[in-house]
């Protein structure tokens, strides 16, 4: 039902054949793009744009008409849950998010609780079902959460930290508080990507853009243990369609066996890990996404386009590879070095896919 015309990224990600490796962007509607800032300045802030279904669907749509990519992905943020807690989100140019209210008191742990996705972030379901009207049946859309582990990160730093000890200390002293922020944090995910599922979301994804700063046994614990939750808590089937599930966990690569052992249909790689030994590790298991350094994208399009196949080849023939950057797009990539990148992801892995 409603299946779109191109569908070959929610083929890949179920493994099933095709006849290019698909290709998205992390933040492929972002600064880089003039057509986004224009946007973002009608809007007039960041959250702004967020909150306006009909400003975030043009947005959305502005890396499709530029670029032949495979996916489009919801415009939001992460950040949206935990404002929709009463945190109060806001933004300082120069120096990414922060929270009004971060959680520090016990009391203020205690009484978190997880928004309804209908009535606290209505404005995110409403911009789901407007970017599915508006992609027709062209591209799927990907919707997507933040970890319980990362935005426990924002929640308790109160922003953006490099060394995280606040929450970090809270892991080693109070433990039982972290798990209940974890908790509530899960719930809220499970039900936020259902909510978005329901609406339209065709593929959801969870970044744990933080999870890699973990010890190893923390790791486990703290992030991949509330990352099950939620895939166990996940509707699969929408519509007649499964709805894959990717999770990212950056520098997430030592534990790639566990990862894909949550039940989950993809696992994100950032650009430190060779794909080609991951696809050995996962085995059959998962498919995966990745995995360009962003950074790659400053050299000239000849090497992109070098680098892009040496992901293609190491990854190797066959389908369950859906290629993207290991991160997001750097605000100031040249737009015109996507181009050379995306044609040619399409242009090499031709010759990987044969049905
Ligand atoms: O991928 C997409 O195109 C979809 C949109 C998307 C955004 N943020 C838009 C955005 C997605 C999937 C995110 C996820 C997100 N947000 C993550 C996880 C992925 C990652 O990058 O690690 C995190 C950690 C956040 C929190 C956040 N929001 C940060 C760190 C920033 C950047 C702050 C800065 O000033 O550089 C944001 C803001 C944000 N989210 C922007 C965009 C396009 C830029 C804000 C702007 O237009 O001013």
């Amino acid at each position: 039902m409603n299946k779109p015309k191109n569908d070959t990224f929610l083929r890949a990600l179920l493994r099933q054949p095709t006849e290019h490796t698909p290709v998205w962007l992390m933040r492929q509607a972002g600064r880089y793009l003039p057509e986004y800032c224009e946007t973002r300045r009608r809007a007039g802030s960041f959250m702004d744009l967020c909150r306006n279904p009909q400003l975030a669907t043009e947005v959305t749509l502005q890396p499709l008409a530029r670029y032949d990519l495979d996916a489009a992905i919801l415009f939001s943020d992460i950040l949206t849950v935990p404002d929709a807690m009463g945190l109060g989100l806001y933004f300082v140019e120069g120096e990414g998010p922060k929270f009004e209210r971060p959680l520090r008191e016990e009391w203020e742990i205690r009484n978190l609780s997880a928004p309804d996705p209908g009535v606290e972030l209505r404005y995110v379901m409403d911009a789901v079902a407007e970017i599915r009207r508006a992609l027709g049946n062209s591209v799927p859309l990907i919707g997507f959460s933040g970890s319980p582990f990362t935005l426990a990160c924002y929640m308790i730093e109160g922003g953006a930290s490099d060394d995280f000890r606040t929450i970090k200390a809270m892991l080693y002293d109070r433990p039982d508080l972290l798990h209940h922020v974890l908790e509530v944090n899960a719930g809220a995910v499970t039900a936020y990507l259902n909510a978005q599922i329901e609406s339209g979301a065709q593929a959801v994804m969870i970044f744990d853009t933080w999870g890699g700063a973990l010890s190893h046994r923390a790791y486990r614990e703290f992030s991949l243990a509330y990352m099950e939750r939620i895939v166990d808590g996940l509707v699969r089937e929408h519509g007649g369609a499964r709805i894959p599930c990717i999770v990212f966990t950056k520098g997430g690569g030592q534990w790639l066996e566990e990862i894909a052992a949550i039940g989950c249909d993809a696992v994100g790689l950032d650009w430190t890990t060779d794909i080609g030994a991951a696809r050995k590790r996962v085995g059959d298991k998962v498919a995966l996404q990745g995995n360009l350094d962003p950074v790659a994208l400053f050299a000239q399009p000849e090497k992109i386009a070098q680098e892009a196949c040496a992901i293609l080849d190491a990854y190797g023939p066959g389908s369950g590879h859906v290629f993207n950057l290991g991160h997001g797009i750097s605000q100031f990539t040249p737009p015109e070095h996507v181009t050379a990148l995306v044609n040619a992801v399409h242009e090499h892995s031709r010759k990987l896919h044969q049905i």
